[in-house]
């Protein structure tokens, strides 16, 4: 039964092209057909964003005696974009070496100006042409307004604008009280871009850490009376008793000590991670010895015994 079927329809199968081939540059002019017959032609013509090749190339298939399509190869290029300039204080780098449709123009400002507009420009289709998707971006000169003022601080050289890479520094008022105002942040603030410095501005406070006391163990160096901020302070443990912590602690942004303050213990801390012991013991009986001859156990002169 299924054999008959099968003779019945191969031959009709078989007295047809397959579908045309399909192009890159060109499409098929009119519908694609379900059937196409020895001796029936197809004509193409070029994609949008593609033009004939000059000298033209035939743009037509036709459908052979052996239900194959003669040879054809793509007739079409790409379209080009109208070719651009250098902006002013700045260039323009073709990426793709071309303008042709589907490339990309990238800008770039010298230093000290900054782009205006898009940053890429792509050729693409534009009506029944093709053409650069925005308009040519500008290049400005960077400037910056003047920075942030701050409380208890001020900074140098106001100006109502700055060009780009001019510097401010920050300092903090002297204080009236009986506590001096530290600098937290950075001091230099640059102008590195349209409207943009280096950092925020820095804060001016008082900012005091309590006087370190590590019971058995004593200042070795950072001693004073008060301690501001990013002051630092070395510790020592008194004779018999063991750091815990770091010795060496600075008097941190918020008024607490960084890391926290060490401690001094009479224990000594485990020199070791706790190991398996036999391995350790075997371990320490191979040792070379000060003579530099191996030193041997009871124990590895049985081992010694046994691999011989
Ligand atoms: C089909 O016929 C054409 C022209 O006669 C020939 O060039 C081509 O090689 C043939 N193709 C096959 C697959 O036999
Ligand atoms: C153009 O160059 C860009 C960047 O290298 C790439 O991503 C893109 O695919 C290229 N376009 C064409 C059409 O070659």
């Amino acid at each position: 039964m299924l054999s008959v079927f099968l003779v019945l329809l191969l031959p009709t199968v078989s007295e047809a092209c397959d579908d045309p081939p399909r192009f890159k540059t060109m499409k098929l002019q009119g519908e694609l057909k379900h059937n196409y017959y020895p001796g029936e032609c197809v004509q193409y013509e070029c994609r949008l964003g593609f033009k004939p090749k000059v000298p033209a190339l035939p743009r037509s298939a036709v459908c052979q005696d052996n239900d194959t399509w003669s040879s054809l190869q793509e007739a079409c290029v790409e379209k080009s974009c109208p070719n651009l300039g250098d902006p002013v204080n700045g260039q323009v780098n073709f990426v793709n070496g071309s303008v042709l449709f589907g490339s990309q123009a990238h800008f770039d400002c010298n230093l000290g100006f900054y782009l205006i507009g898009a940053k890429i420009l792509y050729c693409e289709i534009s009506g029944d042409n093709v053409d650069w998707s925005d308009n040519l971006p500008v290049c400005e000169v960077i400037l910056c307004a003047a920075p942030g003022n701050i409380t208890n601080g001020r900074f140098t050289h106001y100006k109502e604008v700055y060009q780009y890479g001019e510097v401010v520094m920050y300092r903090c008022n002297p204080s009236n009280g009986p506590d001096e105002y530290s600098l937290i942040g950075g001091t230099t603030l640059i102008c590195v871009d349209h409207n943009r410095w280096s950092s925020d501005p820095p804060e001016c406070k008082v900012v005091k850490c309590d006087y370190p006391i590590v019971q058995y163990g004593s200042i070795v160096s950072g001693f004073r009376g008060k301690y501001y901020y990013n002051v630092q302070v070395v510790f020592r443990c008194h004779d018999g008793f063991y750091l815990q912590g770091s010795n060496i602690i600075v008097c941190g942004a918020n008024g607490t000590w960084e890391p926290e303050l060490p401690k001094c213990t009479k224990d000594s801390l485990p020199s070791e991670p706790p190991g398996k012991p036999e391995l350790k013991h075997v371990h320490f009986y191979l040792n070379k010895g000060p003579s530099g001859n191996v030193r041997c156990s009871m124990l590895c002169l049985l081992m010694r015994s046994f691999e011989s």
